[in-house]
């Protein structure tokens, strides 16, 4: 099999490319036809280079039209081109220009990298190794150069011709074409260069930067959506301000321009003044997007925004460092949204996907390090780890040295390295420097795997007033890495007294403790507290201050008592959570509750809903029972997924029924009068709305029906669309015909498309797969656009447990089939589907035999990406 043999890139193979590229000038000549871009490299040999040394540019899926040196076509025996690029022999020893010209093919373009054509645009994609697919080049991130680009295109169908930087020229080309021509002076790796041409619609707006300059602001889209792309716009205003003022990040070109487009791979790119996006991020309507979906486009927008500071200005030097840029761009979009929305409400979100998506990755055969140290494909390690566990580490430096000391060492970062193409290294070399620290230990967060588990013990002696704390970390091997030394690990803690309240000491020690924090750098301390007069209860890694697995010791009593008390709010609801993963964890295993486990946390929880100090939406998440996977990540070992789903629903039951016309009566009581407004405010309250609903649904018998008035009753998309979810996941009586109306009343819209597939993946009755086998057999279904693929599929797999990982095999195998056809089409896509099976060793056996069988066929096929091969044969070794 070609996967075995398959070259491994190993981070420690680094090494300096012999030339650089000094300039790049590109000339896009674009018709329906087909596109020929010439493209004029000026290039030198580096003062180390030898002469002789050939020039080995990359290529994928091109072909070489022309080839000249300085205007000197070049002789056959001269250069050599194949399907991974094109070698010249014996460039010369100066600084030259490369000319070549290739012809592309966009229209069939399904892998959706380089350029490509969607709804009749032509749009470029290339992080990571896109560019490669549009001209021979040095595609790799430490490769800058100032690029200029000219595109000529029929002006009929590409009125709009976009590319980075500034626009320098355009006119009149003859024959129904125009031109343009861009420049971006700021030298940038090929990953962020853009392109985009088409017959499109735009917002614009303006912002003035701190300095004073005027830069302009775009938002392109398909005619008639221009109103949706309002809050994408206010948000990006928003972005600058709040990056300025709270990193004195200033805007550095003239122009700052957006696209909206249809089929992306991801969420959406930071290519240089030219963001592109999948257009589920940028388009909104109270009628189309749920308050979910707006919060997604601020933080989106944000992220793709900052990324002009942490990615763009300072790049990566090759992609291992890939977490330098996202990592930390993530922390900052995730500060931009608790400065603009609730901080404690943002924290628990992120952390709630942390560990339904991260934990999950960190404990199985995916395990890899954010900052990872090889790969096959590139593009599969665009991952939550690098993502969300890569901002969670910038997040325990910003606790370690304090807001001031994390402030200082991203000044410096920016100071020292701008226009550089740079590494993890050097990124906490300059906190190491702006505060006088050594993070040599700390930095293994970078390059291990795995989420350590924390375990507590606690001694009290009244005689001597005298609490001692034993923190101990663990963590469990993960691939390539047998062996693991302890972490640094910040632990944000405080004592509650028994009224409640904070208590402090006279003395501490036996460990580094600095007011609040404890940092646990060795695999166990135990701390002393002097002058404390009662047992306390101890809430520890408050706001999660680092991202481990806590086994507190803490019975239920005392959880509530956090869950009641505790002036952090993280905490309070990681105390209810607590309380349900474990009685739902132990029964599913055999180990039942006892009716006043049940009768306790209803009681916290109406407590809570009680609580006028709270908002609705803290409100909502502390009422949220933990859902399936984290419930099988707890258990962590021979899963049955029926029997946590048989649990969960009973567990829902028994603490709902008592209090289900109380609910009932709080729903009725949140409905909201008033004209529909994104803001947190309105977002919140529907959110309590919907997780009261959630709990109606599935624990009494008077759900159903409050969710089927409500999903006709519904004045926008957050209602209706949860009624349908909360239905069909529930399969209420109502089910089968609101998913039939919906889909009926929504069948123009794309977007809202995507709510019914979701919907209909994620349903809890037998019959999901047949279902979806059906709507992916329909000939209309849009089979090549990952929003509907991982709409359908994605949400199947991560979300859908009980039916995707049914003990027949019946899910492994539609998924593997579905697999086999988009994996022709648009590997990327496929891979991540794929990913899915990442909890194999985790199930019980008869299920990770099927899943193995199921995988083993698949790895028979013939012609399978390696995007595809690289999943199956880690999930397969593991
Ligand atoms: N850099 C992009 C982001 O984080 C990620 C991205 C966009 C991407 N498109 C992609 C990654 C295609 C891989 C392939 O916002
Ligand atoms: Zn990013």
């Amino acid at each position: 099999m070609r996967t075995d043999t398959e070259q491994t890139i190993f981070l420690r193979d680094y090494e300096p490319t012999p030339y650089r590229i000094v300039s790049v000038d590109l000339d896009f000549r674009i018709t329906e036809e087909m596109t020929r871009v010439r493209a004029q490299l000026t290039i030198e040999p580096r003062e180390e280079t030898a002469p002789g040394t050939p020039l080995v540019l990359d290529g994928d899926g091109i072909s070489l039209h022309s080839i000249a040196i300085d205007g000197a076509p070049l002789v056959l025996a001269a250069y050599a081109a194949d399907e991974t690029g094109l070698t010249v022999v014996e460039p010369p020893y100066r600084r030259f220009v490369l000319d070549t010209e290739v012809l592309l093919k966009p229209e069939t373009n399904s892998k959706l990298m380089g350029l490509y054509r969607s709804s009749g645009t032509w749009c470029t994609q290339c992080e990571p190794e896109g560019f490669r697919r549009i001209t021979y080049y040095l595609d790799r991130p430490d490769i800058l150069a100032p690029f200029k680009v000219r595109i000529t295109a029929p002006q009929s169908v590409a009125p709009v011709l976009l590319s980075n930087g500034n626009l320098i020229e355009q006119g009149a080309a003859g024959d129904g074409m125009h031109y343009v021509v861009w420049e971006d002076p700021f030298p940038k790796p090929a990953y962020l260069f853009a392109l985009v041409a088409g017959d499109l619609g735009v917002i614009k707006d303006s912002f003035t930067t701190m300095s004073g300059r005027e830069v302009e602001l775009g938002i392109y889209c398909s005619h008639g959506k221009e109103n949706e792309c309002l809050y994408a716009m206010d948000s990006l205003k928003r972005s600058m301000a709040w990056d300025e003022k709270r990193f004195g990040r200033e805007y550095d070109l003239d122009v700052f321009n957006i696209v909206a487009v249809s089929d992306f791979n991801f969420g959406a790119m930071e290519n240089k003044g030219l963001n592109i996006f999948n257009d589920k991020l940028v388009f909104a309507s109270p009628e189309t997007a749920s308050d979910a979906n707006y919060a997604s486009i601020e933080r989106v927008i944000a992220h793709e925004y900052f990324h002009n500071w942490t990615g763009n200005r300072i790049t990566c030097r090759d992609w291992f460092q890939l977490c330098l840029k996202e990592g930390l761009t993530v922390y900052r979009d995730q500060e931009f949204s608790s400065d603009e929305r609730s901080r404690p409400v943002q924290r628990i979100h992120d952390v709630e996907n942390l560990r339904v998506s991260q934990f999950p990755e960190d404990g199985g055969p995916l395990a890899h390090p954010p900052r990872p140290d090889r790969y096959r494909e590139i593009n599969n390690f665009y991952t939550t780890t690098v993502y969300q566990k890569g901002a969670e580490v910038v997040r325990m430096l910003a606790t370690i040295l304090g807001e001031d000391g994390f402030r200082k060492g991203m000044d410096l970062y920016f100071e020292h390295h701008d226009g550089d193409a740079t590494t993890i290294e050097a990124f906490l070399k300059v906190f190491e420097e702006a505060n006088g620290v050594d993070l040599g230990q700390f930095s293994r967060w970078y390059t291990e795997a795995g989420t350590p588990e924390v375990t507590v013990s606690e001694d009290y002696d009244a005689a001597s007033q005298t609490y001692r704390l034993t923190l101990t970390q663990k963590t469990n091997p993960t691939p390539n890495q047998p062996e693991k030394a302890p972490f640094v690990i910040p632990v944000r803690f405080g004592l509650l007294g028994p009224n409640g309240s904070e208590m402090s000491w006279s003395a501490v020690s036996g460990g580094t403790v600095h007011d609040d924090l404890i940092i646990l750098d060795k695999e166990s301390v135990t701390i002393s507290f002097e002058g404390i007069a009662n047992k306390p209860v101890p809430s520890l890694f408050r706001g999660f201050s680092a991202p481990v697995r806590l086994n507190s010791g803490l019975g239920e009593d005392n959880l509530l008592f956090l869950a009641r008390h505790d002036a952090d709010p993280f905490n309070r609801w990681d105390a209810l959570q607590s309380v349900s993963t474990h009685l739902l964890a132990d029964a599913a295993q055999g180990r039942p509750w006892h009716a006043d486990n049940i009768e306790a946390l209803r009681q916290a929880l109406l407590d809570t809903l009680d609580d006028a100090h709270l908002d609705d939406a803290f409100k909502a998440q502390a009422i949220g029972i933990p859902d399936e996977t984290v419930i099988g990540r707890h258990i962590g070992r021979d899963i049955d997924p029926d029997s946590i789903a048989r649990v969960r629903k009973e567990f829902i039951t028994a603490l709902v029924g008592p209090m289900d016309s109380k609910l009932e009566a709080l729903f009725a009581s949140l409905a909201i009068t008033d004209a529909y407004s994104p803001g947190a405010g309105q977002a919140g309250r529907r959110a309590l709305r919907t997780a009261l609903l959630s709990l109606l649904v599935a624990g009494s018998g008077r759900g159903a029906a409050l969710a089927e008035r409500l999903y006709a009753n519904a004045g926008n998309m957050t209602e209706r669309s949860a009624a349908l979810a909360i239905s069909a996941r529930n399969w209420t009586r109502d089910a089968p015909a609101l998913l039939g109306d919906f889909r009926a009343r929504y069948s123009g819209d794309a977007l809202v498309f995507d709510k019914w597939l979701v919907a209909s993946a994620q349903a809890g009755d037998d019959g999901v797969i047949e279902r979806m086998r059906t709507i992916l057999a329909a000939p209309d279904f849009p089979r090549t656009n990952p929003n509907r693929l991982r709409s359908l599929l994605g949400s199947f797999v991560m979300n859908n447990p009980a039916q995707f990982l049914k003990e027949d095999g019946s899910g492994f195998r539609f998924i593997c089939e579905a697999v086999t056809e988009i994996d022709k089409v648009n590997p990327q896509v496929a891979a991540r589907i794929l990913t899915g099976f990442r909890v194999l060793p985790m199930l019980e056996e008869r299920r990770r035999v099927a899943a193995r069988a199921a995988l083993e066929s698949l790895r028979s096929q013939d012609g399978l990406s390696r995007n595809t091969q690289d999943i199956l044969q880690r999930i397969l070794a593991g």
